[in-house]
Formats: structure tokens, C-alpha cells, sequence
């Protein structure tokens, strides 16, 4: 059983996945942890993210691995430093270059078959990793209760910024990630789209269940 959740930064597609995973015993894939991981690695590399070049050769060098909800950088386990929103839009701006997701989303294949019952998120979780998954779903909200989360979060983690700049941030990142060439971001066929401005986490969660109780029901 695959289930795959699509959506733009801040629509609450990490929270709820991994919710989701939790009380359904399933293993839990988060592929934007992966292409953060290597916006890490390029920028203690100093590298230009635009610089397509240097970075395609540097994820030649690199090795990503994925244990639970910690993910690994050439052997450290990086996954709190790669929250930053700094690393968010440049894991964005690399996420362009088909080099890097080739390899990034055959690791995604390889870890999801092994698993056989699957949460993936992220952004082409649907459309381009597991076209052929079993539920999917689009989550969105309007950029501006997307901005106000992240606020929160990050806010609470003790991070300094500020409401605009966390909003012209992700109006950015939807920029990129949606315009994007290879795999941009937007709802798979098949897939159940929620809206989840102004729901709390409590319903967009009771909604993803129905649907998988009713799909476990055919
Ligand atoms: O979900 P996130 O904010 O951790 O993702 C960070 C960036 O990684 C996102 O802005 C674009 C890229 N990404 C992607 O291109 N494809 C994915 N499946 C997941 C993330």
C-alpha cells in the first residue's frame, strides 16, 4: 500500500504524513529531507546553487540515506540542521536539475518497494515517484495561513524571522517549485485535493483516514 501527500511548503504535508504513518504502522518517506540534504551539503561546500555544474558533480559525490525520520548526510545525521529556511529555498533552487532528482527519486523507489506499506511526501511524490500509488493526495492552503504555520514553527523552535519575510519566502518556493521543468509541483491525476485554510490538523487527518478506510473497504 502506497499513499502519496503532494503539496506546497507550509500546507502541513509533513505533520499530517507523519501522523499518517504513525497510526497506520507504515514507513514513513520524507523526500524533501533528501533534497535538503544535499542543499546542505552545497552550501558548507560554498557552492553556488545556480552553479548547475559544480552541484551535479558534488551529488556524484554525495551519499544520502534515509533511517525512519532521520536522514543522513555522508554518514551524519543532519536532520535537524537542514529546517532552516535558508536550506528550504535552496533545496528548492537544486531540486531544478533533473541530475540531482534522477538520483534522488530512484533511492525513493528503491526504499518505498522495499517497505511495501508506504507514507511518501513531498512534491512529485504522486506524479513522478509512485504515479501508480494506491492513494494520493494534494494538500494546499492560501500562501498566507501556509506562512503564518511556518511562522509558528519556527517561532517555537527559537528561530528569528518575521511574518513577511516567511511569506515572500514561500511565495518564492511555490515560484520555483511549480515552474519548474522536471516534475513541478501540482496535483497527480487521481489525486484528492483538500484545501485545508482554515481546518485544523485534527480534521484534514480525520478526512486523509476516511479515505483510506474506504479505500481498505473495496
Ligand atoms: O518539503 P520541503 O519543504 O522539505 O522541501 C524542500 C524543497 O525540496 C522544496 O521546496 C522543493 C524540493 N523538493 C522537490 O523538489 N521534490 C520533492 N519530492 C520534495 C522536495
Amino acid at each position: 500500500m502506497i499513499i502519496t501527500i503532494d503539496g506546497p511548503a507550509g500546507s502541513g504535508k509533513s505533520t499530517i504524513a507523519k501522523l499518517l504513518a504513525e497510526k497506520l504502522g507504515y514507513v514513513y518517506i520524507d523526500t524533501g529531507a533528501m533534497y535538503r540534504a544535499v542543499a546542505l551539503k552545497v552550501k558548507r561546500e560554498g557552492i553556488n546553487p545556480t552553479d548547475k555544474q559544480a552541484v551535479v558533480k558534488l551529488m556524484e559525490e554525495t551519499e544520502i540515506s534515509l533511517q525512519g525520520d532521520k536522514v543522513f548526510l555522508d554518514g551524519e545525521d543532519v536532520s535537524h540542521l537542514i529546517r532552516t529556511e535558508e536550506i528550504g529555498k535552496i533545496a528548492s533552487q537544486i531540486a531544478r536539475y533533473p541530475e540531482v532528482r534522477k538520483v534522488l527519486v530512484k533511492m525513493q523507489r528503491e526504499l518505498g518497494k522495499r517497505a511495501k506499506n508506504v507514507v511518501i511526501e513531498g512534491r512529485d511524490t504522486g506524479t513522478v515517484v509512485f504515479p501508480d500509488a494506491d492513494i494520493k493526495i494534494f494538500l494546499t492552503a492560501s500562501p498566507e495561513e501556509r506562512a503564518e504555520r511556518r511562522y509558528k514553527q519556527l517561532k517555537e523552535k527559537g528561530i528569528q524571522t518575521t511574518l513577511e519575510d516567511v511569506l515572500k519566502e514561500i511565495k518564492e518556493r511555490d515560484y520555483l517549485d511549480e515552474t519548474r521543468k522536471d516534475s513541478p509541483l501540482r496535483p497527480a491525476e487521481g489525486s484528492v485535493i483538500i484545501d485545508t485554510t482554515g481546518k485544523t490538523l485534527n480534521q484534514v487527518f480525520d478526512k486523509i483516514m476516511d479515505i483510506v478506510k474506504n479505500y481498505e473497504k473495496k
